[in-house]
């Protein structure tokens, strides 16, 4: 029996090269070693406030984007996550066992709650409906960016807790590993090196979003902050370079530092662009394909959650058991 993988994004804003680089490249490059399913995780989406007509608009842009970018849906299952109610379900069975003090932790809580006057219960619970999703499938490998492994680590921990609380003296849950992609696992924002590339943050040279127009991007990269050396220097990058080289070599696996020493810094942004135009021409080329056809789309989504959902039930089923919740025999 294949291992099962399973990965999200959520549906918000405009999914850039490092959600592709951090995650989707590395989903399609590893699908068919595994059994994998692959999530728009849109209860996740809506720790935040969404506007209702955009977000259903975000989900299918979403899935599309997923597809267009190698993920194939015959192999993969693609599904939204609240089109499957078991997310939700065992989020509040794994909420339960949660200490709040592990939530107040995670860094990504930290930085999101002080951007704001009322922090919503969704943003502390949002780790723990992650986990959720994870072990509702009990997947043993999770591909994602650096940025989530405090979330994967607490996954564990959370399945660990439930195990040792509710198995029996058996693993109810797989404890899941995280996978990082060699390279790109973390993208810095064109404008600002030292900050992730992020769909939330505001500058528009910050993020090359996977749909944007050939000049588009050239402009965005031409305009990269860099430092005020002349020319490559591959002994001492500076974090702008260093980014720049980074999405080069992700895009472009043959690229090397040697191929780029000493070249002047003009040049090498157009080596740079050259390496991302090759890669997401495919990508937008396919991504317009498939959202010609709505019904192809929605065939889709169908066909993953009719997949998948058995597995979640069952699992839910299996939890409740555990915990001595009421199941009709
Ligand atoms: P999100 O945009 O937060 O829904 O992230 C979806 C996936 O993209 C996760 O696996 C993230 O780790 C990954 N990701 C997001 N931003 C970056 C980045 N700047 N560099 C690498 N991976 C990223
Ligand atoms: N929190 C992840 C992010 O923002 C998205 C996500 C939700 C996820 N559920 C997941 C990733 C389960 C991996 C596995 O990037």
């Amino acid at each position: 029996m294949k291992a099962r993988v399973f990965s999200g994004i959520q549906p918000t804003g405009q999914l850039h090269l490092g959600n592709y680089l951090g995650a989707l490249k590395n989903w399609a490059e590893i699908q068919s070693h595994y059994e994998s399913i692959f999530c728009i995780v849109d209860l996740h989406a809506v720790t935040a406030y969404q506007n209702p007509v955009e977000l259903r608009s975000k989900i299918r842009e979403t899935a599309a984007l997923f597809i267009a970018s190698g993920i194939h849906p015959k192999e993969s299952s693609i599904i939204v996550q609240s089109d499957i109610s078991g997310h939700a379900e065992l989020a509040w069975m794994l909420t339960c066992v949660t200490p709040v003090g592990w939530l107040q932790r995670m860094t990504q809580f930290k930085v999101k709650a002080e951007k704001q006057e009322t922090v919503g219960d969704g943003l502390l619970q949002y780790p723990v409906l992650m986990a959720a999703d994870i072990l509702l499938y009990n997947a043993g490998i999770v591909p994602v960016g650096e940025d989530q492994s405090q979330h994967l680590e607490l996954t564990r921990d959370i399945a660990q807790r439930f195990n040792s609380l509710y198995g029996a003296g058996r693993d109810l849950f797989v404890v899941p590993a995280t996978h990082l992609p060699l390279v790109g696992a973390r993208i810095m924002g064109l404008d600002d090196p030292t900050q992730k590339m992020s769909k939330s943050a505001i500058g528009a040279h910050h993020a090359i979003a996977l749909l944007d127009a050939p000049d588009v991007l050239r402009n965005k990269i031409m305009r990269a902050t860099t430092d005020s050396h002349p020319a490559v220097d591959i002994e001492a990058m500076g974090p702008g370079i260093q980014n720049l080289f980074n999405i080069a070599q992700a895009c472009d696996e043959t690229v090397t530092k040697e191929q780029v020493a000493f070249m002047r810094y003009g040049d090498f942004k157009k080596f740079v662009v050259e390496r991302v135009m090759a890669r997401l021409a495919p990508i937008q080329a396919k991504y317009r394909e498939v959202t010609e056809d709505p019904a192809y789309l929605d065939g889709v989504l169908r066909e993953g959650a009719a997949r998948v959902r058995p597995i979640a039930e069952e699992t839910i089923r299996t939890t409740k058991r555990a915990m001595g919740l009421y199941t009709a025999e």
